[in-house]
């Protein structure tokens, strides 16, 4: 609101256009997008804006974006473009998320359809910039405050699902050479113990009953208890594990650095805390692994992921996986198939090298053909495909506890997850989705399971 008494100079101009009434966010990318699109959605509800079904019904749509590959960024671009209606009206458009942070104000330029461009850290000022935006003036913030948006945000509300994403730490400081990911999300901070405590709690009190701690280096999270005693996730983990009601934690992306004892020991005294492990590693070729700036070795990983199975014995290992880096050869590629190998997955994330701008391997000679690539990328995927196959497979007959979270495309069929965090398929129609039932597996495909229902854990 302008004041004409104490603002003499210019009036900010009077919004011409409608507020917005409904939203629809959709989010690209990582874990942390999906859970910064939530927080966004509770905000604009809060201030008394509606979710819309569908993008069609919506009048404000957020396109919550990934900038970690080109062609994540393509996919921006040409979704925008679809937002324009068949009478040549369209909703108010706002651009968050890591493409934000990178392109900025070249958005606005690029495509003038766009209302809003706000950045990961920025998002919790969106109510001022759709009110800029109704001006008809493009309302840009990537700013990175001191202040975090997580004091700013409104308290968590009752959950749709039984399972929840919480950000815990947030930002890189470790530069891989290929990764834009220090950019977009800033430097690493570690949320405050305490808010973290009471937004676990929030979730729990709103019916979930899995929480998975998000970060993009979560187990360089470092906080101080309540006691005011240091402690690192593991400490965090202790503490939600007594949480009544919280049946289940998980927690991702790790950094093979930061994988402490302490960590790896909680894989072994906490029953809660699942037994699986996303530990990317990149490659399995020391000359590689330097070039990307890894600060790790193929055989320290070996070390790590040795050690973590003396802990937990049967934590299911995750990873992901980049081909075709600058200066890639045939044997570093063969590197990469023997670290997979021996380390022995129970799933991964493999993809193409993509030159992101701003990032030294961008400018690093011998860039990789795509013929190449797409080569290697085939090979590194039917190994991972197998070793995958097999982990679901060496569960059939197995007795484990599922989590469901989700109806069945088959008429009475329920989908969960198993503590290592495969799909499984049952039929069950005494048990509800946010039930924890016993089940045995009785088959294994590729990507799920078919389990037996033997009996309601806990309601
Ligand atoms: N912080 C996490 C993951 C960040 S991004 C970590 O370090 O493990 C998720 C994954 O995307 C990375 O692990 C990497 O495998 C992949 N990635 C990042 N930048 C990439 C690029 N320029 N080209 C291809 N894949 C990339
Ligand atoms: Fe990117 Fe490396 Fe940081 Fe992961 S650790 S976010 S890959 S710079
Ligand atoms: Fe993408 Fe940003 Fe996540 S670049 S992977 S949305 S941190």
């Amino acid at each position: 609101m302008s004041h004409p008494t104490d603002t003499p100079t210019v009036p900010a101009p009077a919004p011409i256009g409608d507020a917005p009434s409904r939203y629809f966010v959709t989010s690209f990318g990582c874990q942390m997008n999906v859970y910064d699109g939530e927080r966004m959605g509770e905000m604009l509800s809060a201030q008394g804006m509606q979710a819309a079904a569908t993008r069609e019904e919506a009048d404000l749509v957020i396109l919550n974006t990934c900038h970690i590959r080109e062609k994540a960024v393509a996919r921006v671009y040409s979704d925008i473009g679809r937002l324009k209606r068949e009478d040549g009206s369209k909703p108010m458009i706002a651009v968050a998320g890591c493409v934000a942070q990178a392109e900025g104000e070249e958005i606005a330029r690029r495509a003038r359809s766009v209302d809003i461009v706000v950045g990961p850290q920025a998002y919790h000022r969106l109510p001022q910039l759709i009110e800029q935006a109704r001006t008809g003036q493009p309302a840009i913030d990537t700013d990175m405050p001191a202040v975090t948006k997580f004091g700013a945000l409104p308290a968590r509300t009752k959950q749709p699902r039984p399972t929840a994403f919480l950000t815990v730490q947030e930002g890189c400081d470790k530069f891989c050479t290929y990764c834009v990911v220090p950019y977009t999300r800033g430097a690493e901070i570690s949320r405050p113990f305490a808010d973290l405590v009471d937004e676990a709690k929030a979730l729990v009190d709103g019916g979930v009953r899995e929480i998975t701690l998000l970060g993009q280096n979560v187990n360089a999270w470092a906080g101080t208890d309540g006691k005011g005693r240091p402690q690192g996730l593991d400490g965090l983990i202790e503490v939600l594990a007594e949480l009544p009601g919280l049946e289940r934690i998980r927690y991702t992306t790790s950094h093979p650095n930061d994988m402490t004892d302490g960590l790896i020991a909680a894989h072994r005294d906490i029953d809660k805390l699942m037994p699986y492990l996303h530990l990317p590693v990149q490659s399995g070729s020391d000359r590689i692994l330097k070039a990307m700036n890894r600060s790790h070795n193929a055989a320290s990983y070996l070390a790590i992921i040795d050690k973590v199975r003396r802990s937990r014995p049967d934590i299911a290992l995750s990873g992901d996986f980049i081909v075709g880096f600058p200066g890639e050869t045939e044997a570093d590629f063969e590197a990469t198939l023997d670290i997979v190998r021996a380390a022995n997955y129970a799933q991964a994330y493999s993809f193409k090298y993509s030159p992101r701008p701003g990032t030294p391997a961008a400018d690093m000679e011998d860039q990789i053909s795509a013929q190449i690539m797409d080569e290697r990328l085939q090979r590194l995927q039917e190994l991972l495909g197998a070793q995958q196959h097999a982990f679901n497979a060496a569960t059939v007959g197995k007795r484990t506890r599922v989590l469901l979270e989700r109806q069945g495309r088959k008429d009475g069929q329920l989908v969960g997850k198993s503590p290592w965090l495969q799909s499984v398929h049952v039929i069950d129609p005494a048990a509800r989705l946010g039930d924890l039932i016993d089940v045995e597996i009785v088959s294994a495909g590729p990507n799920s399971l078919e389990g037996l229902s033997l009996q309601l854990v806990t309601a």
